[in-house]
């Protein structure tokens, strides 16, 4: 016996290895290290050797039977792996055959997706998405906003109040500024997309339930032209690029100065229709620059700190787009209605 017929031996089983299924491998092990097999025999016969040549051919041979046991594990787990693709590719569904699936297709609310649309138009400007509770306190829906106690200003916008008065559920998104700011240091841009709340008798216009999308950048050296830029910039995107833009002066207790924003209506291009009253335009948000009282309100430094904010209707630009004249639509499941979208 001497090495070269070892090394044949490794040979030719590597080749057998290679060629290997699942059942044939078993075999080969068996032939080559099995009880009887030919490494096997090898070893056992090694007493007729003399001392060195046991020494020389019995450590070749060891490692021989090491090395296809690794080649034949090896094997077994590539053979394993391939078999298990096949068979995932095999249960793999087709969702383009026509199968039987017994519900219609559904779609998401015209809400819900005028919120991923307008969300998106203010991602693609650098804004980040945040959300507010729609449980508050008085202090995060009126008094950090520099709404006082008994400021006029609370009359419009009557509030469901909570057990005891304690809670209310929010009569706006601008709740979600405190909380970014109370979580965050400047710079800040951020939107606050949710429902809000007013104990409102419904008509047309009206529903004691509707969505707002907050804005809010805070930075250093933040001027009204920034706000006009992104207001301006958004509209565009979401109504069209030639649509008429109008800033009105308006009041907002949080902010200062304030304005209201109106687009000049898609419908009849600001002849007058009956969408937008025969005004030739149709209001959409309310912004201004942050008041310094809300900044102070965060404990953030109002001479080093500058911004904007912004509260859009979602139910109201949705209306426009579609030219919609009942805000209920939305809330009374109609498929009808629903389908068109
Ligand atoms: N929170 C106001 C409302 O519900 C809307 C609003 C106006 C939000 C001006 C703002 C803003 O952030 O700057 O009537």
């Amino acid at each position: 016996m001497n090495n070269i017929n070892i090394e044949e031996i490794v040979k030719e089983a590597t080749l057998q290895i290679k060629d290997a299924n699942l059942e044939s491998i078993e075999n080969i092990k068996v032939k080559y290290l099995g009880k009887n097999g030919i490494l096997t025999q090898i070893l056992k016969s090694l007493s007729n050797y003399s001392i060195e040549d046991k020494k020389r051919i019995g450590s070749i041979t060891n490692k021989a039977k090491n090395d296809i046991e690794n080649e034949i594990e090896l094997k077994k787990e590539t053979l394993k792996k391939a078999m298990l693709e096949e068979k995932m590719q095999k249960e793999k569904l087709d969702y383009s055959s026509n199968f039987y699936f017994p519900f219609p297709k559904g779609s998401f609310h015209p809400i819900i997706q005028a919120i991923e649309d307008i969300s998106s138009v203010f991602k693609s400007l650098g804004f980040s998405i945040a959300q507010g509770p729609e449980i508050e306190t008085e202090w995060y829906n009126f008094e950090a906003l520099n709404i006082s106690g008994n400021h006029p200003a609370r009359d419009t916008q009557d509030t469901f109040y909570l057990d005891g008065a304690k809670e209310l559920l929010r009569t706006h998104t601008s709740p979600g500024q405190i909380h970014v700011m109370e979580k965050q240091k400047p710079p800040i841009r951020v939107i606050v997309p949710g429902k809000v709340y007013r104990n409102e008798a419904s008509d047309a216009t009206h529903f004691s339930t509707f969505h707002q999308i907050e804005g809010l950048a805070v930075d250093e050296n933040i001027t009204f032209v920034d706000l006009k830029a992104v207001l301006s910039d958004f509209i565009h995107k979401f109504f069209g690029p030639s649509v008429g833009i109008r800033f009105r002066p308006s009041h907002f207790q949080f902010t200062e100065p304030s304005s209201e924003v109106d687009v000049q209506c898609i419908f009849c291009k600001g002849k007058g229709c009956n969408v937008c009253k025969n005004s030739g335009w149709v209001e959409i948000l309310g912004c201004g620059m942050v008041h310094p009282n809300v900044l102070k309100a965060v404990n953030y430094d109002s001479e080093k700190y500058t911004g904007y904010a912004f509260g859009i209707g979602v139910e109201r630009v949705t209306m426009f787009k579609h030219g919609i004249d009942d805000i209920r639509l939305f809330f009374e499941n109609d498929l009808r209605f629903l389908k068109q979208f």
